[in-house]
Parts: structure tokens; C-alpha cells; sequence
């Protein structure tokens, strides 16, 4: 089965090169919404047009890895892993050999989890998460659908991360609470209580900044 990797920014090339020196999926080309073509190579492959992408590849016969950050609550990420499957493609998931995670942890769907996480016994990792390098999700942590957790985060026992929420970089988040569905914790932050819908929390210990 041949891979596309959607997207062409410096994310896009880091899954990649990840999938390119540390899976058996062989990427053949980028692709990005017409609109956002810019180039016709990247990283010494093809780009091409969504739109126009079952021109050249097969949908039973192509997965698509959808490589794009946590903008707008990870919603762009999210439209487009929707419209990849709507087209009828595959759908890939990607945990580094260099990452650890136990038997029985199940990896979801365009779920990327990079090297250096750690993932311990009874975590769970929804679908069309980024799991971002060094990130510690300790036992019992639910991680729902949607969310994007950025290199070096600490993520307690028994918390839950609301689908859509971003975790910034080596952020700390206390045991057992609970990050609401939408939430961005800012990077560096020490989060000690539960959290509202939607709300940007920033500091040590966070407090709510504003709505996102
Ligand atoms: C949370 C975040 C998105 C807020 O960005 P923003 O809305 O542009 O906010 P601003 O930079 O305007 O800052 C607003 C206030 O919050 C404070 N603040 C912002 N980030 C903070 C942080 N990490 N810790 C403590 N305070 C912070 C600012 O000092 C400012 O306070 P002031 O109003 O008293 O001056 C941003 O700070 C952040 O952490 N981004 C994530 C970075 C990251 O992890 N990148 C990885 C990329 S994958």
C-alpha cells in the first residue's frame, strides 16, 4: 500500500522522515487542499492537489497520513482526516520504535506518537492524536480524540484530556483531574485543577487567560 503524507509544512516532513527511517510504510508523495499548492516538490517528492490526488493513486489501494499541527483546536486536522476517509482512502497510525508503550495499548487512527513518549499500563490515546516527543502519559490517563500534546508534557495518573485540547511544551498536568473538551494549556504550566470548555489556561499554577 502506498502512503501520502497530507500536509507540507515542517510537520509533514517530520512524520515523514519518522515513517521513512522507522516504519514499513514507503511514502510516494505530499498532497495539500489546492488552494495551499505552492510547490511541486517537497522533500524531493511529489506534491499534489487533493482534489486531483485519485489521478494518480488508487484510494483502496493508498493510505493517507494526515500531518497537520493543532490549529483551531485541531478542527483542521480533524476536517481533513474526515474528507481523506469520505474519499475512501486508508487511514495510517505511527508509534516510534523509540516510544514506549505496553502491550494491550491500543493505537488508533492517524494517532502519531513520537520518540521518547512514554505511555504507561491502562493510558488510552483516542484517535487522530499527536503525541509529541518526551511526553510522559502516566497510568490511567485518558487522552480523547482530537488532541495534540506537545514535546516533553507531564500528564499525571487518572487524568482525562478533553477531545480537541492542545498541551503545551513540558507542561505539567496534576493527577486526577480533568481538562475539558477544546482546552489549550499554555506551555510551561503547572496545571493543578480541572478545567472549563474551551478555556486557554496559562501559568504556575494555570489559571484561565480567556476563551479560545
Ligand atoms: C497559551 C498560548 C497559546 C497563549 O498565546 P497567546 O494567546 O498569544 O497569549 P499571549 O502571548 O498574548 O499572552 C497572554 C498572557 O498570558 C501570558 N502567558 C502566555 N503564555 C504563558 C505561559 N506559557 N506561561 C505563563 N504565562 C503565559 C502572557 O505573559 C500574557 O500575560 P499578560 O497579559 O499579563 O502580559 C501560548 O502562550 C502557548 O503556550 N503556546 C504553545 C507553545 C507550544 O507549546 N508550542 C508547541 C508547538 S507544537
Amino acid at each position: 500500500m502506498k502512503v501520502l503524507v497530507f500536509g507540507d509544512g515542517p510537520f509533514a516532513s517530520l512524520v515523514w522522515y519518522c515513517l521513512k527511517h522507522d516504519s514499513r510504510h514507503e511514502v510516494a508523495a505530499f498532497t495539500v487542499e489546492g488552494d495551499f499548492l505552492s510547490k511541486d516538490r517537497h522533500n524531493d517528492l511529489p506534491v499534489h492537489a487533493f482534489e486531483d490526488i485519485e489521478g494518480n493513486f488508487d484510494p483502496s489501494k493508498t493510505a493517507i497520513a494526515v500531518a497537520i499541527g493543532p490549529h483551531d483546536n485541531n478542527r483542521v486536522r480533524a476536517r481533513l482526516l474526515a474528507q481523506v476517509k469520505a474519499r475512501g482512502f486508508q487511514t495510517i497510525s505511527y508509534l516510534a520504535s523509540r516510544a514506549i508503550a505496553w502491550p494491550d495499548f491500543k493505537l488508533e487512527e492517524n494517532t502519531f506518537i513520537f520518540d521518547g513518549a512514554v505511555i504507561q499500563p491502562f493510558a488510552t490515546i483516542g484517535r487522530n492524536c499527536i503525541i509529541r516527543s518526551a511526553v510522559h502519559v502516566s497510568h490511567h490517563v485518558r487522552v480523547e480524540d482530537r488532541c495534540f500534546v506537545a514535546a516533553g508534557a507531564c500528564v499525571g495518573g487518572s487524568t482525562s484530556i478533553g477531545a480537541g485540547s492542545f498541551i503545551g511544551l513540558n507542561a505539567t498536568i496534576h493527577d486526577n483531574i480533568e481538562i475539558a473538551p477544546n482546552c489549550v494549556i499554555a506551555a510551561g504550566s503547572v496545571l493543578t485543577r480541572s478545567t472549563e470548555p474551551g478555556g486557554v489556561y496559562a501559568g504556575v499554577p494555570a489559571r484561565k487567560l480567556r476563551q479560545s
